[in-house]
């Protein structure tokens, strides 16, 4: 027998031998002996919805690699526009490929004056830059109707840059809203990330001076998020995307996703946790609160890393350069001593849980400038190229639409009562 496996139905005697391909079983093999039987795993634990060769990750050895490069080799030698090149495009570009990428992104970059007007300002000024960010992404789908043409290769990589192009200048756009200042226009002199660094903290008439270190961290920041499987976000692209909505509402989808504090949400949380935990001897008591189940370590723990997140490994270095220019950020000693603590506990040691990528981005963004309604929108940044290039594979396998089956657990059938009997 080569590599499979056998399933028997007990009930009937019947076998059924289905071949393991890939690390993966068909479902199609087992259904046909189970009819009406379903493999229950409602946060799919134990199950995959999809086939994508765009990244890997082994949660054991805490291995991270897009499209077959890993993230330690990424990190740090290419940009961000060369990941997002990569994770869209499958391979890494030439240097003439990149340079033209980079100006067609740029090209993209500006939103119509409209969203400012008629969109961005009709929200509270104490609005959360999430809920704007969302509302926003899935209001580019009425500025260009013509992305709904989601079999359209053309179309689909038409609508992909205007997505990474305009994330941060929308993203920028939220946050001017936020502090009452004017918009700032994309400054096409400037690479991507100094661009938004320049939409953030720059004046209306530009020249804003762009500091290389928090550049070149925020960029690296952006490739650590650039994707990551079939995580919650990324699968709620897969599954509006299956339905064949066009790549705006898509990507909103996702990004409401994130916004949840068990994902892209708990960076934000992760600092109002330690902001929370004024003193350093309120950390024992913390921890026993964690272990007493009465709330999270947010910041670790992980479904697939059973082992340190190798991005929050890179954090850590990133975390000491951008301080070294912008001053310690002082939640940083008790974020250091809650990682001592809790890996020198059997609670988290026995559980896997670790540092995720959340624990230590927060904090950086943080002494960046950035405030705290920020942190989740800067992961969606850098998730937009993941986000897109699995909806892209999606389209491209000519996929089916989501549909999952359940286990019922109701009533069996029984008549309506009058009111009266009620
Ligand atoms: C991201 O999927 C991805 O790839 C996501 C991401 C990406 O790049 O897209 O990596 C980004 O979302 C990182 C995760 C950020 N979230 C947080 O930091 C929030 C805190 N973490 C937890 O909420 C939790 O660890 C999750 C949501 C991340 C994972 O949840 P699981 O896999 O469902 O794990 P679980 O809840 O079943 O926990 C198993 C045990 C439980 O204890 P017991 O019931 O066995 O006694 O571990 C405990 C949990 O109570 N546990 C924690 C904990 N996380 C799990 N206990 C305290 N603090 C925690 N953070």
């Amino acid at each position: 027998m080569g590599e499979s496996i056998t399933i028997t139905d007990n009930r009937t005697g019947e076998s059924i031998e289905i071949p393991i391909v890939d690390g993966g079983i068909d479902a199609g093999a087992w259904s046909s002996l189970l009819p009406g039987i379903w493999f229950d795993d409602p946060s799919f634990s134990a199950t995959s919805g999809a086939s994508s060769s765009i990244t890997y990750l082994d949660g054991g050895a805490g291995l991270l690699r897009y499209r077959g490069y890993p993230i330690e080799q990424l990190a740090g030698t290419a940009g961000f526009m060369e990941v997002a090149y990569l994770v869209v495009f499958g391979e890494l570009p030439t240097r003439d490929q990149l340079d033209a990428w980079c100006d067609e992104i740029a090209e993209a970059a500006p939103i119509h004056e409209n969203f400012h007007k008629r969109i961005l300002e009709g929200f509270r000024d104490d609005a959360h830059a999430m809920g704007v960010l969302i509302a926003g992404i899935a209001a580019m789908s009425t500025f260009w109707p013509d992305g709904k043409d989601v079999e359209d290769t053309t179309c689909r990589r038409t609508q992909m840059v205007r997505l990474i192009a305009k994330m941060p200048t929308l993203a920028a756009s939220a946050y001017r809203r936020s502090v009452g200042t004017p918009y700032v226009q994309p400054d096409h002199g400037l690479d991507y990330t100094g661009n938004f660094l320049s939409m953030m903290f720059g004046q209306r008439e530009g020249g804003y001076e762009v500091d290389p270190v928090l550049r070149d961290a925020l960029d690296l920041l952006f490739v650590l998020h650039a994707d990551h499987e079939q995580n919650c976000s990324t699968t709620a692209a897969r599954i509006v995307g299956s339905s064949h909505a066009d790549p705006y509402v898509t990507l909103a989808s996702a990004a409401a996703a994130l916004y949840g504090p068990r994902h892209g949400g708990a960076n934000e949380a992760v600092v109002r946790m330690l902001e929370g935990i004024s003193s350093y001897d309120q950390v024992d008591d913390f921890i026993t609160g964690v272990k007493a189940g009465d709330h999270k370590l947010m910041g670790f723990g992980h479904r697939v890393y059973k082992n340190y997140d190798p991005r929050a490994r890179i954090l850590k270095d990133v975390a000491h350069k951008v301080f070294a220019v912008t001053g310690t950020n002082p939640l940083l000693d008790m974020a250091l001593k809650l990682e001592e603590v809790a890996l020198a506990d059997d609670y988290f040691i026995s559980r896997s849980l670790y540092p995720n990528v959340d624990f230590y981005s927060g904090l950086i963004y943080q002494s960046m400038g950035f405030p705290i309604e920020m942190f989740t929108v800067l992961f969606a940044i850098g998730r937009t190229p993941g986000w897109l290039a699995h909806w892209d594979e999606l389209m491209a396998q000519g996929s089916r639409i989501a549909r999952p089956r359940q286990v019922y657990t109701g009533h069996a059938q029984r008549d309506v009562p009058s009111i009266d009997q009620r």
